[in-house]
Order: C-alpha cells, then sequence, then structure tokens
C-alpha cells in the first residue's frame, strides 16, 4: 500500500493534463467512485491498528494534494480558455455607435420655412419672447378692450393694468413692429420664434408653440403681390400641384385680411377625414399692413404699402407629416422623434 500511495503521489505531482476533458479523466480515475484514491480508502479499513495513524495521514495528504493538482489544472485551462477566446475577437470590427440625436420636427419645419422665404429674398429677424403691450398689442392697431388684452388669453410678466405691461408674447408679429422701427426701407423679413397664449393644453393647442412672420413693406407693394408670394411658398412647401384660396378675414393690424388655405395634399381636393371633408387646409393668416400700423412705426403710410402674414410652425408640420395631436411636439417621445431622423 505504501508502494502504491508514493507512486500515486509522484504521478500526481507531475500531473500535465491541459484540457478539460483531460482533467475530468483523471480526477474520476483518482478520486472518482472507483477511482485509485477511493479504493485506497476502503482498503485503508483492512490496514492494522499500528499502522492506521501512518497510513491514514498519507492518505489525507494524497486526497488534498489530488483535489489541490485537480482544481489547479481546471483554473489553468478555464483562464487559456479565456485569453484564446479574446484573441479571437475581430479588432478591426467597427466599435459600437452612439445613439445620434436628430433635428426636432419642429425645428425641421422653421427652417424649412425660412429656407424658402431666403430663396424669395427675405431676410430673418428675431425679436425678444417677453416683450411690452406696445409692441404685441398697441402698435398693432389692437383696440384697448380686445379680449387677447386679458389674463385669460395672455400671459403677463407684470400688472395688466398699468401702463404698457410686460407680458410674453403672444405672436410674432411683435417682430414686425421691431423690424418697422429699425430698419430701412425696403423691408423684406420672415421672423420665426417662439409664442405664448394663455390655453388648456389639448391635441389642437398648446399654451407654446412656433410662428413665422413675413413682412414686405415698399412703394406699391399690392394685394397681388402677396397672392402671389403666397402661393410661391404653398407650391415649395406641399408641392408643385398645390393650389391656393383664400377667404375674407379680420386681424387689427391688416385691413383687408384674409385666411389662406392650401388645396388638402392628402385627398388632393376629394375630401378626406385630415380636410374634414372639404378637400382645403388653413394653413395661414395675412393682410395687407393697416396704415395704422404703418404710422404708429413712423413709416409714412402715403407712399409705401406692404404685406404681413403669420403662420403656425407646428400646424404646418402637422399638415405635412399628418400628425395628429399637438402635444407628440412637446412630449419628446424618441419613437416620435426617431420618425423624422431622416428629414435632417
Ligand atoms: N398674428 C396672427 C396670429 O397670431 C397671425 C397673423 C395673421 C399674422 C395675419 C399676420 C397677419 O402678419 O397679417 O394669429
Amino acid at each position: 500500500m505504501k508502494a502504491r500511495i508514493e507512486a500515486l503521489l509522484n504521478e500526481i505531482e507531475n500531473l500535465k493534463a491541459q484540457k478539460e476533458q483531460e482533467i475530468e479523466e483523471a480526477r474520476v480515475r483518482l478520486l472518482g467512485k472507483k477511482g485509485e484514491i477511493t479504493k485506497l480508502f476502503e482498503e485503508f479499513r483492512n490496514v492494522d491498528r499500528e499502522q492506521k495513524k501512518e497510513f491514514g495521514q498519507k492518505l489525507n495528504q494524497l486526497k488534498t494534494l489530488a483535489s489541490a493538482k485537480i482544481e489547479e489544472l481546471k483554473e489553468k485551462a478555464q483562464a487559456s480558455a479565456g485569453a484564446a477566446g479574446a484573441s479571437q475577437n475581430d479588432l478591426s470590427a467597427p466599435g459600437d455607435s452612439y445613439p445620434l440625436g436628430s433635428r426636432h420636427p419642429v425645428s425641421i419645419c422653421r427652417e424649412e420655412i425660412v429656407k424658402i422665404f431666403r430663396k424669395f429674398g427675405y431676410d430673418v429677424a428675431e425679436g425678444p419672447e417677453v416683450e411690452d403691450d406696445w409692441h404685441v398689442f398697441e402698435a398693432l392697431n389692437f383696440p384697448p378692450e380686445h379680449p387677447a388684452r386679458e389674463m385669460q388669453d395672455t400671459f403677463f410678466v407684470t400688472d395688466n393694468e398699468q401702463k404698457n405691461p410686460i407680458l410674453l408674447r403672444t405672436h410674432t408679429s411683435s417682430v414686425q413692429v421691431h423690424c418697422m422701427e429699425t430698419m430701412k426701407l425696403p423691408i423684406r423679413v420672415i421672423c420665426p420664434g417662439r409664442v405664448f397664449r394663455n390655453e388648456a393644453i389639448s391635441a389642437r393647442a398648446h399654451c407654446i408653440f412656433h410662428q413665422v412672420e413675413g413682412l414686405y413693406i415698399d412703394e406699391n407693394v399690392t394685394f397681388a403681390d402677396m397672392k402671389q408670394a403666397i402661393l410661391l411658398f404653398a407650391r415649395e412647401m406641399f408641392g408643385p400641384e398645390t393650389q391656393i384660396r383664400m377667404r375674407p378675414s379680420y386681424f387689427p393690424f391688416t385691413e383687408p385680411s384674409a385666411e389662406v388655405d392650401v388645396s388638402c395634399n392628402i385627398c388632393h381636393g376629394k375630401g378626406c377625414n385630415i380636410c374634414k371633408g372639404t378637400g382645403w387646409l388653413e394653413i395661414l393668416g395675412c393682410g395687407m399692413v393697416d396704415p395704422n400700423v404703418l404710422e404708429a412705426s413712423g413709416i409714412d403710410s402715403k407712399k409705401y404699402s406692404g404685406f404681413a402674414f403669420g403662420m403656425g410652425v407646428e400646424r404646418i408640420a402637422m399638415l405635412k407629416w399628418q400628425v395628429k395631436d399637438l402635444r407628440n411636439y412637446f412630449e419628446n417621445d424618441l419613437r416620435f422623434l426617431k420618425e423624422f431622423e431622416s428629414n435632417i
């Protein structure tokens, strides 16, 4: 027995199994149910009393050494398998890409509107979002009792009873006034910007939205010039087949005023649920600048005339891309925003 223990000790010390399968075979051969060491433990029962202590120690030593060796070989095998795996990686493969952001649909649409008017020779002007009553209402010929001047419609920063209160602009028409006050004639500008109205939020209304205002002032500007500019814009924006129609309307700052519809780009005038069966979609308000408005900003209304128009960016974007709920523009749900990635 002693000789077998010595032989096994020697064998274990020199054990060189590398593959996991070889190691497992060695474990079974030595420590398995019918393994060499297990057999020795069975024989140990028959060993003489005097020799029990000596053999017992030797056997335990053998078992510990065998288990430790098997563990060591297993660890080595796993480490080298890991290293081999790593070296199989394709180091030239492209890395994981970062998700890229994209332009917001409202920005895309605003840029498109601006780009079209730039092509027609319009400059871009911007004005403050926090305004005074003069630029938003007074200089635009709003009578003192006009409902827009009530707290229900306008966010006031200062008391609305005081003279020329400060407020959040309710339309970008206020930028017209700045342009007329400061720019040299003739004026041909487009004014994109954010506006604020004290409205309940719904699918069709929001308290914050965007508008683009247009203004053209020169000698002999006529209603026909306005109609032509708007028609060309509509065709650039909604396609070359687009028709427009003008309906008489009222705004304090224009006379005469009109609302403009474009032929429905979904059903091409046949009538669908987007145009509510009419074949037409309203896109903007416009008119000839009221002489009172020209005079309020120091422009001679006998010599000069002009037209103005204003449109909601979200509305144009809704019509262009058939977005049914305005709130989508403000919630920034990535599933919605991603639909516009290709429009950058
Ligand atoms: N400011 C108007 C609004 O917010 C839009 C508008 C209508 C602007 C007619 C104009 C215009 O310049 O001529 O509803």
